[in-house]
């Protein structure tokens, strides 16, 4: 058959858009980790202080944690082998959604393979065309990508502004329901969510509100059950979605509410019915976590005193971190090769904190996200101390300098 089309190669888009981004300064690549997710950890063969962790409490290495998913491995094998709803829904499931529930004050919970197939799954169950999603500007990706797959009427609010949102649901009255959404804790930024204010406009607007507790959960809350505890707020936040992965050191996403909403993602949630269920060991790793982070809150206070230290310090050499309030304390750099750069500096120098560059943030926002651990000890955040005060000689310049005084005072949640 004669070429009609000019040859080319048909995966040439892979090499251009990786040259691209290279020339952007925004290529990703996996570093290494050797040996356990604890405050210290190898990379690329250098030992270094874990301070980009969502480990918060150290619970991914408790020894009870391990304890928990050995047994159940031992009596229930290595994975569910099937959806939850067909032959996957071992035990482990009902004492965790239980005590879960329990935890979060709410009537039913629900446990999904991750975080993000938790959003993934909740969001489209809940709205679709005709509907209208209202969604913070600065909303985790896995919300983002629960707001596409739902294929209702997306609006963007600013971030963490309320009257931007009354706004905003006042033009969509005629929408057939309403569903806002929004972080607590938000991942990047480490600054709280007006959730007070997002509850009057839910009631008042007739909408649904589901918060993301990823990074609340097990940090905020007089037992750790999120900023949604913290503020007592927990029936009348119609969704709490959660996710095991980060400070309770497992894996595994959660939803918790009524018994009829619990019910009904089992029927339309389609990230829970088509896909496997977790396996049981880390099923059991999470009910362990949980009950430690429950009951131990001298884990949390351990976190805050580092929090305390670390941003104290930072302040004093003169980095400032907008409005965090909780314990990811983001050093904006801005430039992306600046950023990668300053990682690597500190890498070098016994610190492993990542830089986070867009699409995870917006353009000119590259950051250094530094996030301690309960399991740091005062010696070890002086350390880093060092590092960031090295960096910082570095970084130096008028400007910055001037905005030292700003930094210090700023406030850390009542903690
Ligand atoms: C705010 C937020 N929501 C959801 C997720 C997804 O959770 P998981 O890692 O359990 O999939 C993350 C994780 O990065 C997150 O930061």
């Amino acid at each position: 058959m004669p070429d009609t089309h000019p040859t080319s190669c048909p995966d040439a888009f892979l090499r251009e858009t990786l040259d691209s981004l290279q020339d952007a300064g925004l290529l990703r690549s996996l570093r290494n980790l050797e040996g356990a997710p604890g405050p210290k950890i190898v990379v690329n063969g250098r030992p270094a202080l874990l301070l980009c962790s969502n480990n918060y409490l150290g619970l991914a290495t408790d020894e009870r944690v391990k304890r928990a998913a050995r047994e159940a491995l031992e009596t229930y094998g290595c994975g569910a082998t099937g959806s939850r709803l067909i032959s996957g829904n071992l035990e482990p499931y009902a004492t965790l959604e239980r005590e879960l529930a329990g935890w979060k004050g709410r009537e039913a919970a629900l446990v999904f393979p991750s975080g993000y197939q938790a959003n993934l799954g909740t969001i489209p169950a809940l709205v679709g065309p005709g509907d209208a999603i209202f969604s913070d500007a600065l909303n985790h990706a896995s919300l983002i990508d629960g707001c596409r797959l739902s294929r209702a009427e997306t609006i963007v609010y600013s971030h963490c502004d309320a009257e931007d949102l009354e706004r905003k649901l006042a033009t969509r009255a005629g929408a057939r329901r309403k569903l806002i959404l929004t972080e607590s804790v938000f991942s990047m930024d480490g600054d709280l969510a007006p959730l007070e204010d997002l509850v009057f406009l839910a009631r008042k607007y007739t909408a649904l509100l589901m918060v993301d507790e990823a990074h609340a959960t097990g940090v905020f809350g007089a037992t750790g059950a999120g900023l949604v505890e913290e503020f007592g707020l927990q029936q009348q936040v119609d969704v709490q979605m959660g996710t095991f992965s980060k400070a309770l050191g497992s894996l595994g996403g959660y939803i918790a509410g009524s018994r009829e909403l619990i019910r009904y993602l089992i029927q339309k949630a389609r990230s829970l019915i088509f896909t496997t269920g977790l396996p049981p060991s880390v099923v059991a790793a999470s009910t362990a976590a949980m009950r430690i982070a429950r009951t131990e809150p001298e884990r949390r206070a351990a976190l805050w005193r580092n929090v305390r230290q670390l941003r104290g310090g930072l302040a004093d050499i003169g980095f400032s971190f907008g409005p965090s309030q909780s314990q990811i304390l983001p050093l904006l750099l801005g430039d992306e090769r600046k950023t990668m750069a300053a990682c690597c500096f500190l890498l070098k120098h016994g610190a492993f904190v990542q830089g986070i560059r867009p699409p995870t943030v917006p353009p000119g926002t590259a950051r250094l996200r530094i996030a301690p651990m309960a399991t740091h000890t005062e010696a070890e955040i002086t350390e880093a101390l060092d590092s960031f005060r090295q960096l910082h000689e570095l970084l130096d310049s008028p400007k910055r300098r001037a905005s030292r005084q700003t930094a210090a005072s700023a406030p850390v949640f009542s903690k």
